[in-house]
């Protein structure tokens, strides 16, 4: 007989968690104002919410939590994190920061003033906010088989460079300060940007003298998917593949709170002294002192064992595999998910799945919030709501994709909850044809409105 597969690891220390009754959570949800955000997590029993900051951390990693040194300055976990940024990544300057939007933060303020333009693939909603923040513009350059759900392509991440051509050439390279690469692209799906592509953009970025930085909150689920799908890279390391992806890079911004394996923090890496120097002043001014910014020594300590953990393929085999085992479960009951599986989450279409709510109610919102209410799963909205409205004209934007995201936390879930999960969905997708309403909005923020959004059922 074959052996099955198994996880890479095994349960030290478990937490409880609590099934609610449909009652309990068709109550919770209206005092949350239909916004999953607002619910409490003792009202979630499954949280797929996200799968930032929310990983299990291992042994070793909290045994690195006890040997964090809290020096203001100079403090060994600085080094330590330093260490594992030059070996597994290959940068020589770096800044800590409390996340990845607040790498963002420090990164743009160096670089992004108003008028600009930074290209690349979907970028993810606080980087766009930070952009568009700045008043600049973010533009899009994803290949279109990103925009289509049912397309199969191996690297649905990657950037179309006849587009990113266009933008280049037809603009002052003064007004384009950096492209940004998203690995892999949260935004279209959890997909993977190809090597060979990395290597492109760095090249025509090279020839446009524009600096190129990596997105990199999923860097090792990218590199993983180089190894199994592109050509050349079967044998290859995780390790290895990392370094090369990097190597196509002037720097990155990082949520370690993904790949890292941590509950908190992140950092901005630089190839540049210069550039590095620069956004220093903002790192001592929005974060902390350069040495620990944002961050304190046993969360340095832990993110630098986590670097190298997350970059293990038997780990990264574990966790991609959990989230294909759930996408299959419910690609065999034929609810429209997003193929190929993207690496932290599975996408379900919702224009497919409730095709009775007009857009303007709010689709996938309206889909997450069923989930909720059958069996106390968790998932968030990517669609209108969390697209936000246009800044000049205040008009909603409807993306192309109406998505809902369930995002695996890494280390956290077992293959049951899994089962658990599908079978709510699938409950939901059989009765589909009598949720025939949407939502309203009745309260919003200017940006990133998602996170406070306040609805009312029509
Ligand atoms: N970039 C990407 C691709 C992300 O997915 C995120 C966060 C960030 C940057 C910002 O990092 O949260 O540490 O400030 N994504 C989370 C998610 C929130 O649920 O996908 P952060």
């Amino acid at each position: 007989m074959e052996l099955p597969f198994a996880e890479s690891y095994k349960i030290k220390m478990i937490e409880s968690i609590r099934k609610s009754t449909r009652e309990e959570r068709e109550e919770w949800i209206a005092a949350a104002k239909y916004n999953l955000f607002n619910l409490r997590s003792d009202q979630v029993f499954i949280d797929l919410l996200t799968d930032s900051g929310t990983g299990a951390m291992s042994d070793k990693q909290w045994a690195e939590m006890m040997l964090g040194d809290e020096s203001y300055a100079g403090a060994s976990s600085f080094f330590k994190m330093k260490n594992a940024i030059k070996n597994i990544l290959g940068f020589d300057h770096f800044l800590p920061t409390h996340q990845g939007r607040a790498a963002e933060n420090v990164l743009f303020s160096a670089m992004v003033k108003t008028g600009d333009l930074v290209p690349g693939n979907t970028h993810f909603d606080t980087t766009k906010g930070h952009i568009e923040f700045r008043k600049a513009t973010a533009v899009d350059c994803t290949i279109n088989e990103a925009f289509d759900p049912s397309i199969i392509h191996p690297f649905k991440g990657n950037i179309d460079l006849q587009k990113l051509e266009t933008v280049l050439s037809n603009n002052a390279s003064e007004r384009i300060p950096v492209i940004i690469v998203t690995i892999t692209c949260n935004s279209s799906g959890g997909q993977p940007v190809s090597m060979q592509n990395l290597k492109e953009v760095y090249k025509l970025a090279s020839q446009y003298k524009i600096p190129v930085f990596f997105d990199s909150a999923r860097f090792a689920e990218n590199a993983y998917f180089i190894k199994t799908r592109e050509k050349g890279y079967a044998d290859k390391s995780i390790k290895q593949i990392v370094k090369e992806m990097f190597s196509y890079a002037d720097g990155m911004t990082m949520s370690s709170k993904k790949d890292a394996i941590v509950n908190m923090g992140g950092f901005v890496a630089f190839k540049d002294v210069e550039l590095y120097k620069k956004a220093s002043v903002y790192n001592i001014m929005f974060e902390g002192y350069l040495t620990y910014g944002g961050m304190s020594g046993r969360d340095m300590n832990a993110l630098a064992q986590g670097l190298d953990e997350g970059t293990e393929f038997a780990y990264l085999e574990t966790r991609i595999g959990q989230v294909a085992y759930l996408g299959q479960k419910l690609l065999d009951h034929g609810v429209p998910v997003l193929v190929p599986f993207g690496g932290h989450a599975i996408f379900i279409d919702a224009k497919k799945f409730l095709s009775n709510i007009p857009r303007e109610e709010y689709i996938a919102q309206s889909l997450a919030v069923e989930i909720y209410i059958e069996g106390g799963v968790r998932a968030v909205e990517i669609g209108t709501i969390m697209a936000d409205r246009d800044p000049i004209t205040r008009e909603n934007r409807y993306p192309e994709l109406e998505l809902i995201r369930l995002a695996l936390p890494r280390r956290v879930y077992t293959n049951n909850h899994m089962d658990y999960v599908a079978a709510t969905i699938i409950n939901v997708f059989e009765r589909r044809n009598q949720i025939k309403r949407g939502y309203k909005i009745v309260s919003e923020a200017p940006i990133l409105r998602h996170f406070t959004v306040e609805l009312e059922k029509i």
